[in-house]
């Protein structure tokens, strides 16, 4: 089940200099930054009513986020949906016919399992499933 929209990412290299646009005109307090290992990317949270901004700059080169900035430049990378299973809710849309990026979770921010739905199958959007730790 899909509980709720959890994030809106934006794509940006340099995450402090990013931030200082929602900290300082919009006023929103930036949290939770971290190096998340497994992805290459460093993150930092902006809390918005029941959703969250996320700032994503990448920590490698080579990465589709890299690669992403260097096309296209920082803008809105991925919605990320809040599941309460995201193992069965994987293997739903697959079985459903959604083409996957990741078809097992992988270990995303702050605890959370992640995993990608590919782009092409959902209308040139990037979207992320998270699941928060219990
Ligand atoms: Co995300």
């Amino acid at each position: 089940m899909i509980k709720r929209i959890h994030h809106i990412a934006v794509a940006v290299p340099k995450l402090e200099e990013a931030a200082r646009f929602y900290e300082e005109i919009l006023g929103l307090h930036l949290a939770g930054v971290e190096v998340v290992e497994g992805m290459d990317t460093k993150v930092g949270f902006f809390s918005v009513g029941e959703t969250n901004i996320e700032l994503v700059e990448p920590t490698k080169q080579e990465t589709g986020l890299a690669r992403f900035l260097a096309n296209r430049g920082p803008g809105i990378h991925h919605i990320c949906l809040e599941v309460d299973d995201i193992e069965a809710e994987l293997k739903k849309f697959k079985e459903k016919g959604a083409r996957l990026i990741d078809e097992t979770p992988r270990q995303g921010a702050h605890g959370m399992k992640v995993g990608f739905i590919h782009p092409k199958a959902a209308g040139g959007v990037l979207i992320e499933l998270c699941e928060l730790p219990k």
